[in-house]
């Protein structure tokens, strides 16, 4: 199936945003919450993790309420997203001075070089028309040895695959939230894709695998 880029790349319509952010995406979120502390392994979380794409902050917010150690920014060109991210954050006061909202369009120029000790990010990819732009910015932000977890959707092989994931994960879903699902299925990029983008970014030492029946995760520590 041909790729078909999202019809906007930043989600900064606020009643697209509300939908986004009232939707239910407890098991992805909880799938790159698993994935990110089996890469770490033994070690805890801590330092500087930046969350790149982080729409309502979901995930920063219970990474920051796993681990205290952890100071987050979380970045997203939306600024109808990071209203409602702020919501929620203020809504949590254990965590809320951990996290810091960045509102920035990638290609960044403004955040730190080298400055993160952890760069992750969950369904920004395939809103991206250059993919490149997340690689880049991997390099130019992550610290040697950071720890890297991007995780999107793949895209289906046929279109009868994709029906049958909007049918299985949103068959109750609003229309609003089944028509962004399939426009987002026919934006992600496949596997070899991906893997393709990773030889020509100079991320060897990154791997990608799917981790669900419509996830992808880029995984692994920079040189
Ligand atoms: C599908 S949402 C994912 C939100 C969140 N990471 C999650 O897992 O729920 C993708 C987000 O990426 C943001 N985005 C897309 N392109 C971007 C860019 N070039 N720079 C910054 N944010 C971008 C959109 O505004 C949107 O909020």
């Amino acid at each position: 199936m041909q790729r078909v880029p999202e019809p906007e790349e930043l989600m900064d319509d606020p009643m697209q945003a509300q939908a986004y952010a009232e939707a239910d995406f407890d098991g992805p979120n909880h799938l790159f919450i698993d994935l990110l502390e089996c890469q770490a392994r033994k070690r805890r979380l801590q330092g500087c993790l930046l969350d790149l794409g982080c729409g309502p902050a979901d995930i920063s917010i219970a990474l920051a309420m796993r681990h205290s150690e952890l100071q987050i920014d979380a970045l997203d060109g939306a600024q109808a997203m990071l209203d409602l991210a702020r919501g929620r954050i203020s809504a949590q006061p254990r965590c809320a001075e951990r996290i810091r909202l960045v509102c920035d369009h990638l290609p960044s120029v403004g955040l730190a070089r080298h400055g993160y000790d952890w760069v992750v990010s969950n369904s920004l990819l395939h809103h991206l028309p250059d993919p490149a732009v997340l690689w880049q910015t991997l390099r130019q932000c992550a610290r040697p040895g950071a720890t890297v977890l991007i995780m999107d959707l793949a895209r289906p092989h046929s279109q009868a695959a994709l029906d049958g994931l909007v049918e299985t994960h949103a068959s109750n879903a609003p229309e609003v939230l089944r028509r962004d699902f399939r426009n987002s299925l026919h934006a992600a990029y496949r596997i070899d894709e991906v893997a393709d983008q990773l030889n020509s970014a100079d991320l060897t030492m990154l791997h990608v695998a799917m981790v669900s029946d419509r996830h992808l995760a880029v995984q692994g520590q920079l040189a």
